[in-house]
């Protein structure tokens, strides 16, 4: 492995204008709730946990949840974790989402506070460093700007010392930028939307590397096709991917072989290098991924793969 370079990868960095510092690669924590109906696999408890132990005895210092992966059962998960840790490491930057109601689909100010006090509970944590309103496409801009509504009450939980910073996290492009745009979000997540195959986010990290608000891009694997393999896990932003992709998919395959490298390590570093991205968001279930994750980061590549990997997209 090449030790500097993973290093790279494990040093601090900061996350936009919050004071607070994170590594470029920061641990998803969906498939830790067990989504199967997301995923199409489950994890169970156990494996759970031990993947949560490997993270925090890894460099990497940045975890990413939310209120609704698995409702409540990833932050669940991390909460037992954090009890037997004693409470959240030193220097350990862990982010929530705030969720609207997943059975009623409520999107509202006391909604957005419920969600923060049940993630408060699962955490075991009186405090959360960082929050983002999630999936704001659920429900309109003017609703969850409105007077009172989800946005204004985020606020109010930032205002009370509930919430230090505050993000958003959401899929359509056009919508992050208008949300990014109001100039009260401090970060903001997208999400399959700046990989090898899909790079449609790059208006978004442009428009967030001028304002100064932390850019993080979440699946750079596409949610598991471009690490596991086309053939292996033919699935895009967690469902079945168009066949055009995956026949994508294989021919990037198929060139990082002739280089030599594996196409996750390709995935992965084409989010690292992008200097508008403070952090890549990586989901994984399993203890032996972070090895495998900084071990993927610090492959050498060169600049004719890149070349090559650009024309496929
Ligand atoms: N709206 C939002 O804010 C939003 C949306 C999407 C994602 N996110 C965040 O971003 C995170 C990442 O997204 P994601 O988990 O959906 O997709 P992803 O990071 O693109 O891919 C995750 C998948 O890749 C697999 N994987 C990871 N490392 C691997 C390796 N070394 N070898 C083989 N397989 C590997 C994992 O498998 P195993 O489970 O087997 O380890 C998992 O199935 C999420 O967990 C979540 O925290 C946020």
């Amino acid at each position: 492995m090449a030790e500097s370079k993973v290093r790279g990868q494990t040093s601090r960095r900061p996350l936009g204008k919050t004071g607070l510092y994170v590594s470029p690669l920061c641990i998803g924590c969906a498939p830790l709730g067990d989504m199967p109906e997301t995923f199409e696999y489950g994890v169970d408890e156990d494996r759970a946990f031990r993947t949560l132990e490997a993270v925090f005895e890894s460099p990497i210092n940045f975890l990413d949840t939310a209120a609704s992966y698995g409702d409540g059962e990833s932050e669940r998960r991390i909460g037992e974790v954090l009890k037997k840790k004693g409470g959240l490491p030193e220097g350990v930057v862990l982010a929530t989402k705030a969720d609207r109601d997943l059975q009623t689909g409520d999107f509202s100010g006391e909604q957005m506070r419920r969600s923060v006090e049940r993630s408060l509970k699962l955490l075991g944590l009186v405090r959360l460093q960082l929050v983002y309103l999630h999936d704001p496409e659920y429900e309109s801009f003017e609703h969850l700007m409105a007077p009172g509504g989800a946005v204004e009450v985020l606020r109010d939980l930032k205002a009370e010392g509930v919430i230090e910073h505050l993000g958003v996290a959401g899929g359509p492009i056009d919508m992050e930028i208008r949300y990014v745009e109001t100039g009260l979000f401090e970060a903001v997540i997208t999400h399959n939307r700046y990989t090898l195959l899909d790079r449609s986010a790059e208006p978004l990290l442009d428009v967030a590397d001028e304002r100064g608000v932390a850019l993080l891009n979440a699946a750079p694997y596409g949610s598991g096709i471009l690490a596991k393999g086309p053939d292996a896990y033919a699935r895009y932003e967690y469902q079945e991917a168009p066949e055009e992709m995956v026949e994508r998919a294989r021919a990037m395959q198929e060139v990082c072989r002739q280089f030599g490298v594996p196409l996750a390590a390709a995935a992965l570093q084409f989010s690292l290098k992008d200097p508008r991205i403070v952090s890549t968001i990586v989901g994984m279930s399993r203890p032996e991924r972070i090895g495998q994750t900084l071990e993927l980061s610090a492959q050498p590549i060169p600049e004719e793969l890149w070349e090559r990997l650009d024309r496929l997209a």
